[in-house]
């Protein structure tokens, strides 16, 4: 099948790259002349695991290319998806459709054959019908529908979500527009993906409602843990002994700083101004966004606090800056509002991360940063992990403890073992342990 994508950013050049590789014909338009040139050459504008040898491999099969020109991409296509960025607008959190809309205008005017227009950005319900208006006002007499099919891609794990999926949702009432969706995503059928059929705002809103419920489940955890450290219990016990539940589920119950990143804080922001627009407010998630903002940076006090309550003359070292590991998205990350907190508090920072630093530099250009783990803790009166990178998880505490000046760790993640670091000689604070 002859398929557009529209935005050649994170969601647009991972759906691009995996539907070329399940055999179809992908084009990825992106109005940025310096990425399109970029990705031509080869260099990806996004650090995510096994990209780059997708989108090389597929470019040679003659399966996948680039263009910066929509209006010619158009005309041959059989389905278009659209996957530009809705960011949150400035000043109201409202989802900015700008970009999704003038996409519209221009598929509109350029449509030649029947194709089905998908919307694969993030967008508030009933976007779908405005962008069916806005085509439909160009005045084309060619065949079209517009379907909604949200992603649910981690980033850093991409690839293996799109093409090994939990589910797959698709919404659209029209049959025609169902059977194309069903053959875009054949190669999954196969695979017995679950697909799910909905209306197209069922389809809208199922995304931020999982994304909403998913940092629902952070955030009920980390004020758990914020509890166990009161009353002496274990975060991990609690985690565990709630998500053996078949009801509740182990998964995304790790305790840690805070959710951060490109989707969690903006969709939780949109969802409430559509309920709030519609008139049927969301509480939980109200409470989710204000507990998440204020978590961030209460980490910061808590190193304070583990340094006796005094951050002046003090170095700290930051291990971990992106707001998860294998991904250089700063975007929402916790590292920023928790090096503000050690910084206005009077201490020195110094950070080191495997990815993340070209663009953490800019945003916090007070803060040093280092070559290594260890070039990092060198001198610091404590070494805090808050991005839980695998190079990380086996740190050697003896190398750490010789450079640095005070044996203090402070780990936002939980990824040691307390008695274990404490055996090695250092005082050890994490989040809703003893
Ligand atoms: C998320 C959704 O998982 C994905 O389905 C959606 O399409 C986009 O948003 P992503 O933002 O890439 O993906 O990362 P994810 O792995 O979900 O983590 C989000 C944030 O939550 C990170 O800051 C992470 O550290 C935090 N998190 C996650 C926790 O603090 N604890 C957990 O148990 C899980």
């Amino acid at each position: 099948m002859r398929i557009t994508m529209v935005g050649a950013g994170y969601v647009g050049l991972v759906s691009g790259a995996c539907l070329a590789d399940f055999g179809h014909e992908v084009t990825c338009v992106d109005t940025d002349e310096g990425r399109i040139a970029r990705l031509d050459q080869g260099i990806m504008p996004i650090y995510e695991p096994g990209l780059a040898e997708l989108v090389a491999n597929n470019v040679k099969a003659g399966r996948l290319s680039f263009s910066t020109e929509l209006a010619g991409a158009v005309p041959r296509a059989q389905a278009i998806f659209i996957a530009v960025g809705t960011p949150s607008r400035r000043g109201d959190g409202h989802a900015d459709l700008s970009f999704v809309y003038d996409v519209a205008d221009e598929i509109g005017r350029n449509l030649r054959e029947p194709t089905v227009i998908v919307t694969k950005s993030t967008v508030p319900v009933g976007t779908g019908d405005e962008v069916e208006r806005r085509v439909g006002e160009a005045g084309t007499d060619v065949r079209f529908a517009v379907a909604s099919n949200p992603e649910f891609l981690r980033e850093g794990a991409a690839i293996s979500d799109f093409k090994r999926p939990d589910r797959i949702v698709i919404g659209s009432d029209d049959d025609w527009a169902r059977h194309v969706m069903s053959e875009v995503y054949r190669p999954l059928f196969l695979n017995r993906a679950p697909i799910l059929f909905t209306s197209r705002r069922s389809a809208e809103l199922i995304k931020y409602a999982a994304n909403a419920f998913l940092a629902t489940k952070i955030t009920f955890i980390n004020e758990m843990a914020d509890l166990c450290e009161k009353v002496g219990a274990d975060v991990q016990d609690i985690a565990r002994g709630i998500g053996l539940d078949n009801r509740i589920g182990t998964k995304f119950l790790h305790a840690g700083p805070g959710f951060g990143g490109s989707c969690f804080p903006k969709d939780t922001l949109a969802l409430l101004k559509t309920a709030e627009d519609h008139g049927s407010p969301v509480r939980i998630v109200e409470a989710v966004a204000k507990v998440n903002d204020t978590r961030k940076r209460a980490m910061g006090r808590k190193v304070i606090d583990v340094l006796g309550g005094e951050a002046r003359g003090k170095r700290i070292a930051l291990l971990g800056l992106t707001f998860k590991p294998n991904t250089d998205d700063m975007r929402d990350a916790p590292s920023i509002a928790i090096a503000q907190a050690l910084l206005d508090g009077g201490a020195e920072v110094v950070a080191y991360d495997p990815e993340g630093m070209d663009l953490a530099g800019p945003l916090m250009p007070q803060v040093t940063m280092a070559g290594s783990a260890y070039a990092a803790a060198e001198g610091a009166d404590a070494v805090v992990i808050v991005t839980e990178w695998d190079a990380f998880r086996a740190l050697d505490l003896g190398r750490i403890r010789q450079v640095a000046k005070t044996p203090v760790l402070v780990d936002l993640r939980n990824i040691y073992d307390p008695a274990e670091v404490r055996a090695a000689g250092f005082h050890y604070a994490s989040v809703g342990r003893q």
